[in-house]
């Protein structure tokens, strides 16, 4: 037992120390993978890709399409993703890959002389290639399937195939090659398929005869000269549509020929089976695939320890772990990769396979990446709690990319509008796991704040955490586009309720009232007072109080006055009937201006007008001008309380409020109280009604008639 536990124990300590030792604050995937990536997304002109943006860390964000086995990519299938624009010879910097799978786009240019020469498999099939297939193709040593299909690549095919051994299926068919095929296809020992149908190719069959074909397709070329006996036994040859002088000379062949080439397949068993490689290059295959395989087993186990000891240790790390669909490293797939590739496993044919891979990329595209479980745990815990959570108060925001908010958001589709506020549209994100975010798609965007601004901003709302205030947890800077991601509170909006012209007013009693203005009052008293460096709020109005339906309270748009352009911004407040009248002079805010328009927020609350309503007398379109010489006459007062409460509030409650209201509407900011006096007149409101009514009824406290009410 004890030396078991010895050794268990010295197990883990070297564990430890290969861990601690790899690097995982900064850049997790290989830098020399990094370049080409992001050569290759600008290349292929940055498309909208789920996951991808241009100097992102594509391992550790787990783009869209990209296999990675440690922090060395390892694949990039992207198959039918409309994807334009043309390679690049970056591709030949990649340190580890495998496969290249980027059919079915509209791929223009010519195929890069720079390829990485680890490449098994090499799809291009169905783009717009031009240009001929670069020589350098012999470096490709490794290869073992390669489509270059569907497109209108031209020249002669390069005599580069001296060294690739281990080709399996090759299909250029549906091109516009000519020239003969090259002497060098001789050497091809593996190659199983070979499509070159519908190209332009001349010459004879010959060099073909002796690779173990088990489907050869030269259909519609110019390929002429008597076909090699060898090649008729082929069980799958397709030759229509060639100049064949057939009645030429008789076959030079002796009747030994009409025996299958060597190591060819007999024709019952070839169909579906591949034709045996020369002994030697199937027992080097098949260490190379024993060792790719602990190579890729011994790859996952230091990735999971790897990402165990991230998540605890690098915190900061997470922040790109967030919101990104976390594609695992795929072993078992590295693992039949190095099979078919090792063991010259017989395929249908490519097409087959593409097919497959086609519509298993198709369903990855589709697929709705959901959010870790960083962001999914924050999700509804009070926000205070976050903080000592997360330490050195590094809030988890994540970069969302814009093809990820699309999905998110139905490509903020009008169903997923909740509201248009002044900064731009508000849309409602669902992620496939169920959870809600709020998506705020700020207008004007590249006219909005550069970049480095909006990151700086960024994190500055990253910080805001309190329970009554909206949470930040992502943002999209991507192409201009500026986005600000919350967790999802509610659609409903105080604005709402008093405006909205339903029932739902009608349940608003007068302790919810106060209750809310309670909450409103935290959450700026926490802005101006509570956080690192003050925020003054700026839009603050009926309309950015969140309500939900056990009437708790949340605040958006805070912090969000930098991204007003300046002088609309003035302009709007000037407007705006919240504002204070300090404001529309001179534009400028202050937290005292804050306070004034929470002064007319609560007016709201107690009468339920507009602040400003043209539907009413004209002595009442300005609520606060018809209502602050009121204030203090307790009978004019109780006639002005909102009729839907039906008479049912206390006086004594009453007449503190509409004291509290005439403070924070004082012309003069200096005269107005600071929130934090307001949150304290407000709750020693409500502990004095607690009390007062616990006396009268022991039953009928304000917590409890407070929680009893719903909307
Ligand atoms: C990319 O590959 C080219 C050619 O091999 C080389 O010259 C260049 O230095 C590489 N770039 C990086 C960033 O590795
Ligand atoms: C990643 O690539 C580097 C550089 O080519 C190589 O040294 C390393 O062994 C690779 N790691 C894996 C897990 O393939
Ligand atoms: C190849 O395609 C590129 C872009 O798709 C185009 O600019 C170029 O002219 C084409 N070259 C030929 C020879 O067709
Ligand atoms: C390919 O191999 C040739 C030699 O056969 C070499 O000159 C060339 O640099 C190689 N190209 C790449 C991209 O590795
Ligand atoms: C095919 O190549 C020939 C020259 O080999 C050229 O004349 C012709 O225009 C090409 N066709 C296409 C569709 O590119
Ligand atoms: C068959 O085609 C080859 C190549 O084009 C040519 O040399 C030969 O003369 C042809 N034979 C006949 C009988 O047409």
């Amino acid at each position: 037992m004890d030396m078991l536990r010895v050794r268990m124990s010295s197990l883990l300590v070297v564990s430890l120390m290969v861990i601690s030792s790899l690097p995982c604050s900064q850049g997790y995937t290989d830098e020399q993978d990094v370049f080409a990536i992001n050569t290759l997304y600008v290349s292929l002109g940055a498309p909208l890709l789920p996951g991808w943006r241009i100097g992102g860390d594509p391992c550790l964000e787990a783009w869209q399409g990209v296999q990675c086995v440690n922090s060395n990519i390892t694949a990039i299938i992207l198959n039918a993703a409309n994807l334009g624009g043309q390679l690049t010879n970056a591709l030949g910097n990649f340190t580890s890959m495998i496969t290249i799978d980027l059919s079915g786009n509209h791929i223009g240019g010519s195929i890069p002389e720079n390829l990485p020469p680890t490449l098994r498999k090499f799809f291009l099939a169905g783009n717009q290639l031009n240009g001929s297939i670069p020589s350098s193709l012999s470096n490709l040593t490794l290869l073992t399937d390669m489509s270059l299909t569907n497109n209108i690549l031209q020249g002669e095919l390069p005599d580069a195939f001296q060294t690739l051994t281990g080709l399996v299926n090759l299909d250029l068919s549906f091109n516009n090659l000519s020239g003969k095929l090259p002497p060098s296809m001789a050497s091809l020992l593996s190659l199983n398929t070979l499509h070159v149908q519908n190209n332009h190719i001349s010459g004879t069959l010959n060099v073909l005869q002796d690779l173990p074909l088990g489907d050869l397709n030269v259909e519609n070329n110019l390929f002429s000269g008597p076909i090699p006996q060898k090649l008729l036994t082929i069980p799958n040859f397709k030759k229509d549509g060639n100049p064949f002088n057939i009645s030429s000379p008789p076959s030079p062949a002796p009747a030994s020929s009409s025996l299958p080439p060597p190591g060819a397949p007999s024709s019952e068993a070839s169909s579906s089976q591949n034709p045996e490689p020369p002994a030697k290059n199937r027992n080097s295959s098949t260490i190379r695939f024993i060792i790719y395989s602990a190579i890729a087993v011994a790859s996952l186990f230091v990735a999971l320890l790897l990402i165990l000891v991230c998540v605890a240790k690098c915190p900061k790390t997470q922040k790109v772990e967030l919101g990104r669909p976390k594609v695992p490293v795929d072993n078992e797939k590295l693992i039949s990769q190095n099979n078919d590739s090792g063991r010259d496993v017989a395929k249908s044919n490519a097409e087959k396979e593409k097919e497959d891979e086609i519509n298993k990329t198709m369903r990855g595209l589709h697929a709705m990446p959901s959010l870790d479980a960083n962001v999914t745990e924050n999700s509804g815990v009070p926000s205070d709690k976050i903080q000592t959570v997360t330490p050195e108060k590094q809030s988890p925001v994540s970069s969302f990319s814009i093809a990820t908010l699309q999905q998110y958001t139905d490509s903020f589709g009008e169903e997923n509008l909740i509201s248009n506020v002044k900064l731009g549209k508000v849309y409602l994100a669902e992620l496939s796991d169920g959870k809600l975010l709020t998506v705020l798609n700020i207008d004007n965007a590249d006219s909005a704040m550069p970049t480095d601004e909006f990151l700086e901003l960024v994190s500055i709302l990253s910080g805001l955490r309190h329970p009554n205030v909206l949470e930040l947890v992502g943002y999209c800077a991507e192409f201009g586009q500026r986005l600000l991601v919350y967790n999802h509170f509610s659609r409903r909006t105080l604005h709402d309720i008093l405006h909205g012209g339903d029932n739902i007013k009608k349940k608003l009693s007068w302790n919810a009232r106060v209750h809310i203005a309670l909450g409103a009052a935290r959450a700026l008293e926490y802005l101006h007072e509570g956080c690192q460096s003050p925020v003054i709020h700026e839009n603050f109005e009926s309309a950015c109080i969140l309500v939900d339906d056990g009437l708790e309270i949340r605040i958006s748009e805070c912090g969000l006055a930098p991204l007003m352009v300046s002088d609309s911004a003035a302009q709007v407040r000037a407007r705006s009937s919240y504002g204070a009248p300090e404001v529309s002079d001179s534009g400028s805010c202050t937290d005292k201006s804050d306070v004034y328009s929470f002064g007319v927020v609560m007016l709201e609350l107690l009468t339920g007008h507009k602040p400003y309503d043209r539907s009413r007398p004209r002595e009442e379109w300005h609520l606060v001008r018809w209502a602050s010489s009121q204030l203090y006459d307790i009978n004019a007062l109780s006639r002005m309380v909102d009729t839907s409460i039906d008479g049912k509030f206390p006086m004594k409650s009453l007449s503190w409020f509409a004291d509290i209201i005439n403070r924070c509407i004082q012309q003069e900011p200096e005269f107005r109280p600071p929130m934090s006096q307001v949150v304290q007149d407000l709750s020693r409101m409500i502990e004095d009604a607690r009390t007062n009514a616990s006396t009268i009824s022991s039953s009928s406290s304000e917590g409890e008639a407070k929680a009893s009410e719903q909307l």
